[in-house]
């Protein structure tokens, strides 16, 4: 299904290519890497072009450093990281302005199977702009494209749309398996398909409510947007998450749904935001003032339970509650278990829910976690991304 040409339809022997990889990594204070799986994401492309003769330049952004160096968003820790999983030296090209000395240096001394990265292209203020001179530099290094970078395609900068005005550009092996897996989950699945969708707002998830509507089977709705359904229910949500402007496009979609939709019909309470504090259960339209709701309850955790248990394809982005507080975690690791347990192909999209999933240990038990945030929501808004659009058809 997926139209563009990869690495396999090139030939890579002896060509210096340059790959766009999602880098993009959680860091802690030390500069350990805390969530490796984007760099696990990059292996496969990375390891074709090198066992095939290319000359690897691999390029990413780290964070937000605004156009300016800044050594907090380096790349230094991941050249590191990735020498390591490669058992092979990764030559970090450590230069300010990403294409610089050091880069080309290095990048004329390779050998054929050599790997570079270069330093954060959010050094440079023109890639978050789109402006060709950084465009230009980065192609410069390079006779081919590869973007692989699935978590980052949803921007149109330099090193991810730019730099195919100069060269000839395809896609890596990630983004191949990610277009396949959300693409046939939410375009072709195997029935019945159920999309779960929760965190905080409803208003970041409209477009993915209205694009998925007519082509799930069931939709389960949890987390802090349901309180604004409930809402349009004409229940009472105390002092829980609500987007009073949306009330009116909950009801609409309440009525667009009918029996399609599924959302909580009980609720854990707390008096305040804290792990500690005071909690109870409480059934559909029992959250009075001075309570918010942060889990589904258990009835609810009963009743998507069992809508998922029959289903053959699911997709899942957002949690059921407040996950990162083990008092509020029981509806988002009881659906992470369900998700483990079924016969089902498991997608999992969205910084959140893949946070979840892995906190529950699940991670290995999914079809497919997606190293796309930003990325794969506006896949599951159906949207075109520009990384991937820029790239040469088959
Ligand atoms: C992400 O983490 O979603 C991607 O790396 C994109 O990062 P951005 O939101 O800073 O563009």
């Amino acid at each position: 299904m997926m139209n563009k040409k990869s690495i396999e339809d090139i030939q890579v022997k002896s060509k210096k290519v340059l790959v766009r990889c999602d880098f993009n990594v959680p860091l802690d204070k030390d500069g350990n890497i805390t969530d490796e799986n984007r760099i696990v994401g990059a292996m496969p492309t990375i390891k074709y072009l090198a066992e095939n003769g290319a000359k690897v330049i691999l390029c990413s952004h780290m964070g937000k450093p605004k156009g300016e160096p800044k050594s907090e968003f380096s790349l230094a820790p991941v050249a590191k990281r990735l020498s390591e999983k490669l058992g092979k030296e990764v030559v970090f090209a450590a230069d300010d302005n990403v294409v610089g000395d050091n880069a080309k240096k290095a990048v004329a001394a390779m050998n054929d199977g050599d790997i570079v990265l270069l330093e954060n292209t959010r050094y440079r203020a023109e890639e978050t702009k789109n402006i060709e001179t950084f465009s230009k530099e980065l192609a410069s290094l390079a006779e081919i494209f590869v973007n692989d970078a699935f978590g980052t395609a949803h921007r149109a900068h330099c090193s991810t749309v730019g730099v195919t005005e100069y060269l000839p550009a395809v896609c890596g092996y990630l983004i191949q398996k990610e277009i396949e897996f959300l693409g046939n989950a939410v375009n072709n699945p195997v029935r019945p398909l159920v999309a779960i969708l929760g965190g905080s707002k409803v208003s970041s998830k409209i477009s993915v409510i209205e694009n998925l509507l007519d082509k799930v089977d069931k939709l389960i709705i949890g987390g802090g947007m349901a309180y604004t359904f409930m809402a349009a229910k004409g229940q009472e949500v105390g002092d829980s998450l609500l987007e009073k402007d949306y009330i009116d496009y909950a009801k609409e979609m309440m009525e667009k749904a009918g029996d399609k939709l599924l959302l909580p019909i009980d609720t854990v309470v707390a008096k305040e935001f804290n792990n500690d504090a005071e909690s109870k259960v409480v059934a559909e339209g029992g959250i009075e003032a001075g309570w918010q709701g942060l889990d589904i309850g258990p009835k609810t955790i009963e009743l998507f339970s069992d809508a998922v248990r029959n289903a053959k394809t699911v997709v899942w982005n957002g949690p059921m509650g407040v996950f990162e507080m083990p008092s509020f975690a029981k509806g988002t690791n009881a659906i992470a278990q369900v998700l483990s347990e079924i016969d089902a192909t498991t997608v999992i999209g969205g910084g959140d829910s893949v946070a979840a999933v892995n906190q529950a240990g699940l991670g290995d038990k999914m079809s497919h976690i997606s190293t796309g945030g930003g990325a794969s929501l506006e896949f599951l808004e159906g949207k075109e991304l520009p990384g991937i659009a820029a790239l040469q058809n088959k």
